[in-house]
C-alpha cells in the first residue's frame, strides 16, 4: 500500500499574516489525520511562517520551485538547501506554470530533481498534456517525452526519491476535473514507464498525484482509484475547511 499525499500548492497567493491565519484553522482540522502525508507549498515569503505554524504537526511543508545551484549570482532564485534550511521537506518541480510562462524544460527539471534530491528534499515532478494535446490524443506521447526527458535520466537511488504529479494542463483552474477514469489511465501510463526504466518494484513504490481542480466533493472518486495516491491541490488548498476536507477524504 502507497501511503497518500495530499499537497497544496498555493501559487502567487497569501501574504505571511494569511499563511499564519490559514494553519490557526487548518491545524486542529487535520490534528488526527495519520492515514496520508500532508503538504503545503506556500509562496517563499511565506515559508517561515508556514514553517513556524506547522512545527511539531503532521504538516509538512515544501517550495514551488527552486534553482539548481547551491548559491551564487543568480538574483531572484532560491536554492535547494535554503528550502531546506526555511524548513521545507518538499518541493515541487516543472509544474505546468513554470514551463508555460517561465522556460522550464526537461533538461532544467531534471537539474532541479537532482539538486533537490542532494539536499534532501522530496521533489515533486510535474507532468501533464494541454487542453490541444488532449482533443488530439497525444496525452501518452507528451507524459513520454516530459518523462523520459527529465525522470530517464535519474539513477535508480535518485527515483526512489520522487514523486510524480499528473496534471492535465486543461483541468488546472478550469473546474473541469479529469474523471477518475481519464487520471487513472494516464496514471496507468506512467507506471508503465516506470516499470520500464527502473523494473517493478519502483512502479509500486512510486506515489503518483492527480492534479486538476480537485476538490472536496470529488477527492472521493479519485481517491478509489487504486492508480491515483494522492492529489497536487491548487485553489481548494487556500481555504482551511475544504484543504481540511480533502485531506480527510
Ligand atoms: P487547481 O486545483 O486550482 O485546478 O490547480 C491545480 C494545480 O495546478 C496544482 O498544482
Amino acid at each position: 500500500m502507497r501511503r497518500p499525499i495530499l499537497a497544496g500548492n498555493w501559487k502567487m497567493y497569501k501574504t505571511p499574516l494569511e499563511t499564519t491565519a490559514f494553519f490557526e484553522k487548518f491545524r486542529p482540522l487535520v490534528a488526527d489525520a495519520t492515514h496520508a502525508d500532508i503538504v503545503i507549498c506556500p509562496p517563499f515569503v511565506n515559508l517561515p511562517a508556514a514553517a513556524d505554524a506547522t512545527r511539531g504537526t503532521n504538516i509538512e511543508v515544501g517550495g514551488q520551485n527552486l534553482y539548481w545551484a547551491n548559491e551564487g549570482a543568480y538574483t531572484g532564485e532560491v536554492s535547494a538547501g535554503m528550502l531546506r534550511a526555511a524548513g521545507c521537506q518538499w518541493v515541487i518541480v516543472a509544474h505546468s506554470e513554470r514551463r508555460e510562462y517561465f522556460g522550464e524544460t526537461e533538461e532544467t527539471a531534471f537539474k532541479k530533481l537532482c539538486a533537490a534530491l542532494d539536499a534532501g528534499l522530496k521533489p515533486i515532478y510535474c507532468v501533464g498534456e494541454r487542453l490541444h494535446e488532449h482533443e488530439s490524443n497525444q496525452t501518452h506521447e507528451v507524459l513520454g517525452r516530459q518523462l523520459r526527458g527529465c525522470v530517464g535520466y535519474l539513477t535508480p537511488e535518485q527515483f526512489r526519491g520522487i514523486t510524480v504529479a499528473y496534471e492535465p494542463v486543461w483541468a488546472i483552474g478550469t473546474g473541469k476535473v479529469a474523471t477518475p477514469e481519464i487520471a487513472s489511465a494516464a496514471h496507468s501510463f506512467i507506471r508503465d514507464y516506470i516499470r520500464r526504466q527502473f523494473g517493478a518494484g519502483a512502479a509500486e513504490a512510486c506515489r503518483i498525484l492527480y492534479g486538476g481542480s480537485v476538490k472536496a466533493d470529488n477527492i472521493g472518486g479519485l481517491m478509489a482509484e487504486d492508480q491515483i495516491d494522492g492529489a497536487l491541490v491548487g485553489g481548494a488548498s487556500l481555504d482551511p475547511v475544504s484543504f481540511a476536507s480533502i485531506v480527510n477524504f
